[in-house]
């Protein structure tokens, strides 16, 4: 494992999985479309493939992947988390590990998609964010896509300034043979905008 605790561990003390699953529920039933993440990869991946959920934390898009025929693998730090979802979807795949060590999990490589939605880069401890998009990248098929969608400035995260900047995140992606393929403004697919403070990225592996 890391030595230091990622930041969602910091903000939430390991025990946040009941809350932030009853978050998303409200959501639901007040009408609001809690499946955005889920349609967006969807739309990328015809036929079903093998789907990695990088900090999958209660399994909300994991799950809503499998009922849209992908397998899924599930992988998060934080139990309370992983608790959730592996009470609301015993038979998936579900891994209890560092995404900085993903290679410790022993995974089968060759994933069509690994997805890192909510925040999970920004989220992630200090200074090990071009490791996990190393471990990440390592895990995909040639062709294989990463996902990823993140706050840019404090209105769309959950700390009080950014911890990353797309620059350089796209130079981690560029160190671990990943090609910027499309970038968005929101999980609908609304061009990019610089100062919109949000961007889902695709970048794709390129190389061995
Ligand atoms: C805001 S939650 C998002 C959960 C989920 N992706 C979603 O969108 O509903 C961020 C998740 O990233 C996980 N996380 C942060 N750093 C991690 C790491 N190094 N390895 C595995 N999971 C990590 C946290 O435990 C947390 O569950």
């Amino acid at each position: 494992m890391s030595s230091q605790r990622d930041r969602w561990a910091e903000l939430t003390g390991g025990q946040a999985g009941e809350e932030y699953a009853l978050r998303f529920a409200r959501l639901a039933e007040s009408g609001h479309d809690i499946h955005g993440e889920a349609a967006f990869c969807d739309a990328l991946l015809k036929p079903a493939v093998r789907v990695l959920d990088a900090g999958c934390g209660t399994g909300r898009i994991a799950i809503r992947l499998a009922v849209l025929g992908h397998l899924c693998t599930g992988v998060d730090l934080d139990r309370s988390m992983l608790a959730v979802a592996r009470r609301n979807a015993p038979d998936q795949e579900w891994l209890h590990g560092d995404l900085a060590r993903l290679d410790d999990l022993g995974l089968e490589p060759g994933f069509d998609l690994a997805l890192a939605a909510g925040n999970v880069i920004p989220l992630l401890a200090p200074g090990t964010g071009p490791a996990v998009v190393r471990q990440l990248a390592a895990v995909l098929s040639i062709g294989g896509l990463l996902v990823t969608g993140m706050g840019l400035d404090a209105e769309h995260l959950p700390l009080p300034e950014p911890t990353v900047t797309l620059t350089e995140f796209d130079q981690w992606c560029t160190q671990a043979g990943l090609t910027l393929r499309q970038r968005f403004a929101t999980w609908d697919g609304d061009p990019y905008r610089p100062d919109g403070g949000y961007a889902v990225s695709v970048h794709s592996r390129s190389t061995d």
